[in-house]
């Protein structure tokens, strides 16, 4: 394991900004990272790959482990880049957060979840708060890039940094900068996605973007941590409401038996003025269903109530009800009741290509379908196994022609890339495609029912 630099303690203060400016551009600096998941990791790896020293905190002993193993648990990140990274040393995972605390520059990125009334949870970013604070020593950074409501950063870290004695701007700085990555996107990674960055004062975001634009193209300046976390929670909302728009329009073209699909792809032409989004199940991951709760919590604080957020929520939650409604009628036709029906589910994963299953709607669709007395099983290619919230362990079954065959119905909820759907549709007995994951099949076109 490589030193941990200690604790600079004879500059004065004014000192700190040059002296970690440079330590930051001649990278010398140590980085570390709390919270190795989706966002720390390829974080860490991005920046160790251009020569820090990077140390990654995580209170999970597996992952630990298995990051000092070399051993990859996030698609987005290069295995070989890892692996590199490891054996060389430049990046070391930790359970212990003495570790990180001695490091100039501390990234956090843990989660930041929904309690079960869906109010913000932020306690991991509170608890490796006051880890830092028990840390926090002249000349540091710190950056905060977890999705939160707006005020996060200096109504809840900066109180707890501030009451060790250190002035914010001076001694220490302190940022938010939200992460953007969309896992399994190829064009755009770490390195060319435009990052947004607010400091608490102007030396914090001096020093905070000059971080980032070591491995980042594109380093975008906002006035304070307000704008850049009511910037990250407006882009999720921004999605959310559109992603609702299009499924209530889903909703009345099944009313009007007209085909959404192709209104989607007639109104993607016009050069100017729209923007695609696709219906679909419903909405998933850990952003575009959690996100724009965080705001719709704070704006409460200010009386204010985000109407838009509200009703997109309720659309794209009943859009798994819908899904029901579309498998009921369509074993109707063939004089099926859905009771004792044998459904196979194509896709458990939130999105195609990548393995997260986190807030799926395919999730919730298996388990209204279940409990309507459905025979339920699932094939995905990326996501093996997973555990339903009534803590029952389904395995995905191999895709063969008899599985497809057996199946009363078969349901698309993930369109995978690598899956073949002329064989798909081939062998089905009749398909539901909530994803218009078929539209390239040409065969057989009357047994597949659209979302
Ligand atoms: N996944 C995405 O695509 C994405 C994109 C943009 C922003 N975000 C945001 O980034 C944040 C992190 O998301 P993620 O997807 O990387 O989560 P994740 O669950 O993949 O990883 C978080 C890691 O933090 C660890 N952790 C939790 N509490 C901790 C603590 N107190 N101390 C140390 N480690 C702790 C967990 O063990 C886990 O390994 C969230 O706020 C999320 O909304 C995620």
């Amino acid at each position: 394991m490589s030193p941990v630099p200690t604790a600079v303690s004879t500059l004065r203060p004014t000192d700190y900004v040059s002296q970690l400016r440079s330590k930051i551009e001649d990278k010398s600096a140590v980085v570390g990272v709390a919270g190795i998941g989706y966002v720390g990791l390829p974080l860490a790896v991005e920046k160790a790959k251009v020569g820090y020293q990077v140390f990654g905190y995580d209170r999970n002993a597996i992952r630990v482990a298995q990051i000092n193993q070399g051993s990859n648990y996030i698609r987005d990140v290069v295995d070989e880049d890892l692996a590199k990274a490891v054996v060389s040393g430049k990046f070391v995972a930790t359970t212990d957060f003495s570790t990180l605390g001695n490091c100039d520059v501390i990234v956090l990125c843990v989660p930041t979840p929904l309690t079960p009334n869906k109010d913000p949870d932020i306690s991991h970013v509170r608890n490796v708060g006051a880890e830092v604070a028990r840390h926090l020593r002249p000349g540091q950074l710190i950056c905060l890039e977890s999705t939160t409501y707006p005020g996060t950063t200096e109504e809840v870290l900066l109180p707890m940094f501030a009451a060790g004695g250190l002035v914010v701007g001076r001694d220490y700085f302190l940022a938010f900068s939200p992460e953007r990555v969309d896992p399994g996107n190829k064009r755009y990674t770490t390195r060319n996605t435009n990052k947004v960055v607010g400091g608490v004062t102007s030396a914090c975001l001096d020093v905070a973007a000059t971080f980032y634009k070591q491995t980042i193209i594109d380093v975008l300046a906002v006035a304070n941590p307000r704008v850049a976390e009511m910037t990250k929670v407006f882009e999720n909302t921004f999605r959310a409401v559109n992603i609702a728009l299009v499924n209530e329009m889903a909703l009345l073209c099944d009313r009007m038996d007209i085909d959404i699909w192709a209104v989607m792809d007639a109104a993607a032409t016009k050069p100017f003025g729209i923007m695609r989004f696709d219906p679909g199940p419903g909405v998933g991951g850990h952003c575009i269903p959690l996100d724009p709760f965080y705001l719709a919590w704070k704006a409460r604080q200010y009386d204010f109530h985000t109407r838009f957020i509200e009703l997109a929520g309720e659309i794209n939650a009943s859009m798994p009800y819908f899904v029901r409604e579309k498998v009921l009628r369509t074993l109707n036709d063939r004089g099926r009741a859905l009771k004792n029906a044998r459904l196979l589910v194509l896709g458990i994963a939130y999105k195609k290509d990548i393995p997260d299953w986190r807030e799926s709607p395919a999730l919730k669709v298996i388990d209204i379908l279940a409990r309507d007395g459905a025979d339920v099983t699932y094939h995905d290619p990326f996501v093996p196994s997973f555990q339903d919230e009534h803590g029952k362990v389904r395995q995905s079954i191999p895709l063969t022609a008899k599985a497809l065959a057996d199946a009363d119905c078969v349901l698309i909820t993930t369109d995978h890339t690598q899956t073949d759907w002329d064989f798909v549709v081939q062998h089905a007995q009749v398909i539901v495609d909530t994803r218009n994951a078929t539209k390239n099949v040409s065969s057989r076109r009357d047994h597949i029912v659209l979302l």
